[in-house]
């Protein structure tokens, strides 16, 4: 099944290479690339800011755990990955929650920054780790892959997850017409970044830029059914006319 659902596009070129957008952000603008508010520039970073920007993780996994725990009133993971955890904004907040976060990004520079404001009960690498977890979330992630590898991923992650296990996985799904129809395909949303809102224009584009990718919701479903997380629930997300979902569910015992 899957090779029919991943189809060509997991055989073909990707359309561009993120990776290389990803550490170029991490080096210049590692937590404005991951909340595009202007206060988290590099320039205009201090204590206060930084503490700013990861109390919205903590406000962020706060809300995860109340939604999960009035789904599922024995939510109690004692292990969570975060996975493109940026500079740890959410890992910290997870290890709070419970005792055992592990961060994963493929941006070098955004781990750098993520280890040298790490609290107890974090750890960070660029690979996936050989374990499971009892919980696996990824908010603002996959948006940023192309989906034909960002399936993979999503399926590598749900190979990860524990019996009885949840997910907090945020997707991009759809957007406004007024995203797709613009003169040459791009947009500057939020700040300094320009989003492209077709492929064609990607090639073009300059290293460093943030572009986003609309997943399908039934190649999804069917990646989360297929490992024992048949138990969903769906919330709406729009950024800016970005259309997604929230997804919190649990796998299985
Ligand atoms: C917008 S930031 C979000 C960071 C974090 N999830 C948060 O909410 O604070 C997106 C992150 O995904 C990471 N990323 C992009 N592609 C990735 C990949 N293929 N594997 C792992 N991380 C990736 C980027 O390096 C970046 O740190």
């Amino acid at each position: 099944m899957f090779k029919r659902l991943f189809g060509r596009g997991s055989r073909g070129a990707m359309p561009r290479d993120t990776d290389a957008d990803w550490e170029e952000i991490g080096r210049s603008n590692p937590y404005y690339g991951v909340l595009t508010d202007p206060r988290f520039k590099t320039e205009n970073l201090n204590d206060k800011v930084r503490a700013d920007f990861f109390a919205t993780g903590e406000g962020d996994i706060r809300w995860a755990s109340e939604l999960l725990t009035r789904r599922y009133p024995d939510f109690s993971p004692a292990s969570a990955l975060d996975f493109g955890c940026g500079v740890g904004r959410l890992t910290r907040a997870l290890a709070a929650a419970t005792g055992d976060a592990f961060g994963v990004d493929i941006s070098e520079a955004m781990l750098a920054e993520a280890r040298r404001s790490a609290l107890p009960g974090t750890a960070f690498g660029c690979e996936l780790p050989d374990r499971t977890f009892d919980w696996i979330v990824s908010i603002i992630v996959f948006q940023h892959i192309p989906p034909e590898r960002g399936y993979l991923l999503l399926r590598a992650l749900m190979e990860r997850l524990a019996p009885g296990g949840f997910v907090t996985l945020q997707f991009a799904l759809y957007r406004d017409p007024r995203h797709s129809s613009v003169p040459g395909g791009r947009i500057v949303m939020d700040g300094d970044f320009t989003m492209v809102s077709n492929v064609a224009a990607l090639r073009e584009l300059a290293k460093g830029e943030m572009v986003m990718f609309d997943y399908d919701l039934t190649v999804i479903a069917a990646i989360l059914f297929a490992a024992g997380v048949t138990d969903l629930e769906l919330s709406h997300t729009d950024h800016g006319g970005f259309h997604g979902a929230f997804i919190h569910g649990r796998k299985a015992a």
